[in-house]
């Protein structure tokens, strides 16, 4: 599952750099018994299997000997849905492990004792957490130094002023009849940065005003 992600783009150009290296664990590798399995029947009954707390607690155990890790991020539908702010923390740190969850639900001790953190991608049911974790690892990794070609980029991005990004063009002027706005073709950059400001604004006010909540006190 995680193919695609790794060999492309930019978390395969930050691995190429030197800024970052990303290994895959399988759980099944740490599991103790013959069969390799990593889950088990629910105590009290219910439908489905439930991961088991001892190859997840082996395989971490073996990591953090290793060396140190800043968090144990876990994936679950039931977390804090992740925003940029917590994407932007996530960057800063130097290792992180992150333990897919599945569907069918994971030994509530991992949660209680080996966990650190806990990310959910939105309020939407994946059937396993591995593109819950890509899509963590993918919204960290661009943010790390360097791995954006320019420095300003992510900067400039949506969500990291609080306001979803104003529209971009690039040439031609004018296509179909459809224009570039003039203040964007004009050579006044103030204009040009008040119009990205405004139409950034109005976006959010359109799109996601939740966003702008708390927003006019912190511009003031
Ligand atoms: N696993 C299943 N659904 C998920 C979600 N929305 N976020 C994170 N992990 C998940």
């Amino acid at each position: 599952m995680f193919a695609g992600f790794l060999e492309y783009s930019i978390p395969q150009r930050a691995r190429k750099k030197g800024l970052l290296e990303l290994e895959l664990h399988n759980l099944r590798d740490y599991s103790a018994n013959r069969y390799k399995s990593v889950d088990d029947y629910p105590y009290g009954g219910g439908a489905g299997m439930v991961m088991s707390i001892e190859p997840i607690d082996r395989c971490i155990s073996a990591l953090k000997a290793e060396r140190p890790y800043d968090e144990v991020i876990f994936t679950s539908p039931d977390a804090r849905v992740l925003d940029q702010p917590m994407a932007n923390g996530l960057s800063m740190c130097k290792n992180i492990i992150i333990l897919c969850g599945h569907y069918k639900g994971v030994d509530e001790r991992v949660r209680e004792h080996l966990v650190t953190m806990e990310i959910s991608i939105g309020d939407y049911v994946l059937s396993g957490g591995e593109l819950a974790a890509a899509v963590i690892a993918d919204a960290v990794i661009r943010l790390v130094p360097g791995v954006l070609g320019d420095e300003t980029s992510a900067l400039s991005d949506s969500f990291q002023d609080g306001l979803l990004s104003p529209p971009v063009y690039t040439r031609p002027p004018e296509y179909k009849g459809w224009k570039v706005p003039d203040v964007l073709l004009g050579g006044n950059d103030r204009l040009k940065a008040e119009w990205r400001y405004e139409k950034a604004v109005e976006r959010t006010r359109e799109r996601r005003p939740s966003l702008l909540e708390g927003q006019d006190a912190s511009r003031q």
